[in-house]
């Protein structure tokens, strides 16, 4: 977990550069002084700066730097706030501001929360490789200066395990498949019990006593043991649990059905789902929600050996049914579908989200921009899709139906684990949802354009993006306190 930026809350100024905002239509400074104030709008108007939101400008004054910083027609909110506080943390990168301080008063009291959090989150770097320091390693703090110092610490206390847990997922999803392998991965989640969070591990010999067999089948190939993790967070009394699940394949090759070489290094990221629910366990435990919450993991690496399972190999999932495996490398079915059976046999679950990098076919359908949705359940893709608005982690429904599960049948077996060339990314949800029992409320995100981004986006820099901790933390919220 690493964030470039601290707060502090000071009841006095502080010696640092001031953070000073700038309203577009009403030309509004917040200065410290008249004095400074009369000479930020002067130099703002020969520089032609009018306050866009989002624009900044570095000032030279009598009393200190400052930096400017355009608010547009004011009082944004919710992640209008958080996208101007990653910018704000871009700017202190830029210029750079190693230090700032900014007067509470200017925000209300959620907005200020939301810009912290938003710089906070952007904030976010992976440098354990490097054995020497990056170029310009730019640890900054950011000074809130009020007379509440008490309340705002409290209330960014209250904030902050939202994004540890995205820093979690990120951090899950940067490392590389050598160092994070499904024990590894599973030992990640134990160090998750100090937040509260009840952890259960189910190792290799486990899997077999239950009868995980088709997620078994994808790990066989690996020196690596497979293994399920259980993260269990108990805030909300009897209530039957909301269940997260995850595809967490550490290193998808394709197996035999092997994938070609060029840009399989991608594929240490193919437990980006896996990482989004552990994320989204750690925001919840860290926020004490009055919910209970189940996030289950199946956690396998898939690689080619003497002992990897074949094309056209018969497996039998926990549920019973059983699975023709024509291609090896539509794996994260396999271990979806015993993740499933266990969940629903053992928790009894009210609603199932499951989030897994399932398919390159979604990238063809809707590019990077929304994860693709799939359901049983109006009202549940109505609320995944709400809670993904919210927070700019959009999902976006596709199709399902009788067709398209028609494409699973095999000759031998229950079930192919794939269709036919077309539509794949639905007959994979289709696989899915033959493990889902008696109508139970279930969607699944396919992830495969969200877990890893090519290019920076204000809150989330390129790299592991978190995707689905917000979401999910969001989901559970919405729940709690419906709008
Ligand atoms: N992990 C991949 C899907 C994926 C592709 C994720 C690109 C992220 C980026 C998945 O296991 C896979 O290999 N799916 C196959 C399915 C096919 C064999 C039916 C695919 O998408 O090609
Ligand atoms: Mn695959
Ligand atoms: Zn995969």
């Amino acid at each position: 977990m690493s964030a470039r930026l601290r707060f502090e809350f000071s009841s006095s100024p502080i010696d640092a550069a001031r953070l000073v905002l700038m309203h577009a239509d009403t030309g509004f400074l917040h200065a410290a002084s008249p004095a400074q104030e009369a000479f930020i709008a002067k130099a703002c108007e020969a520089a032609e700066f009018i306050g866009k939101t989002g624009s900044f400008m570095a000032l030279y004054t009598d009393e200190g730097p400052v930096l400017v910083g355009g608010i547009g027609s004011g009082l944004f909110a919710g992640m209008a706030a958080e996208n101007w506080g990653g910018k704000l943390f871009a700017q202190m990168k830029a210029a750079p501001f190693s230090q700032l301080q900014v007067d509470a008063a200017v925000f209300a009291d959620d907005v200020l929360m939301s810009v912290m959090g938003g710089a906070y989150a952007a904030s976010y770097h992976f440098i354990h490789y490097f054995t020497k320091p990056e170029k310009p390693a730019l640890e900054a703090s950011l000074t809130i200066t009020t007379d509440r110092t008490d309340d705002l610490s409290d209330e960014w206390m209250a904030r902050k395990p939202l994004y540890d847990g995205v820093f979690t997922a990120r951090d899950l999803v940067f490392e590389p498949a050598n160092i994070l392998y499904p024990v590894e991965f599973a030992k990640r989640c134990q160090a998750l019990e100090n937040t509260g969070l009840e952890i259960e591990v189910l190792d290799e010999a486990a899997l077999e006593k239950i009868g995980m067999g088709a997620l078994l089948g994808v790990g066989q190939g690996s020196v690596r043991d497979s293994a399920v993790v259980i993260m269990k967070w108990m805030g909300g009394g009897d209530e039957a649990p909301i269940a997260l699940v995850g595809k967490g394949v550490c290193f998808d090759t394709g197996g035999i059905s092997i994938k070609p070489a060029k840009g399989m290094e991608d594929m240490k990221w193919d437990m980006g789902g896996a990482a989004g629910v552990t994320g989204a366990m750690h925001a919840l435990a860290g926020r004490k929600v009055k919910q209970n919450v189940i996030g289950i993991i199946g956690l396998v690496e898939n690689m080619p050996d003497g002992n990897a399972q074949r094309p056209g190999d018969v497996v039998t999932t926990l549920s019973g049914q059983t699975v023709e495996v024509i291609n090896t490398d539509a794996e994260g079915r396999l271990v979806l579908a015993d993740v499933l059976t266990y969940l629903q046999d053992r928790f009894k679950p009210k609603a199932i989200v499951d989030m897994a990098t399932l398919t390159g076919a979604i990238l063809v359908s809707l590019g990077k921009e929304h994860a693709g949705l799939f359901s049983n359940d109006d009202t549940l893709s109505e609320a995944v899709m709400q809670a993904g608005r919210e927070v700019e982690e959009t999902s976006w429904r596709m199709p399902m139906g009788k067709a398209y599960d028609n494409m699973l049948k095999s000759h031998i077996a229950d079930m192919k684990n794939i269709g036919g060339p077309y539509g794949g990314s639905i007959t994979a949800a289709c696989f899915l949802e033959r493990f889902i029992e008696n109508d139970t409320p279930w969607v699944h995100l396919d992830i495969a354009g969200k877990a890893w981004s090519d290019k920076d986006r204000p809150t989330v820099p390129k790299g592991g993006t978190g995707y689905g901790v917000r979401l999910l933390n969001q989901l559970v919220d919405n729940w709690q306190n419906p709008k």
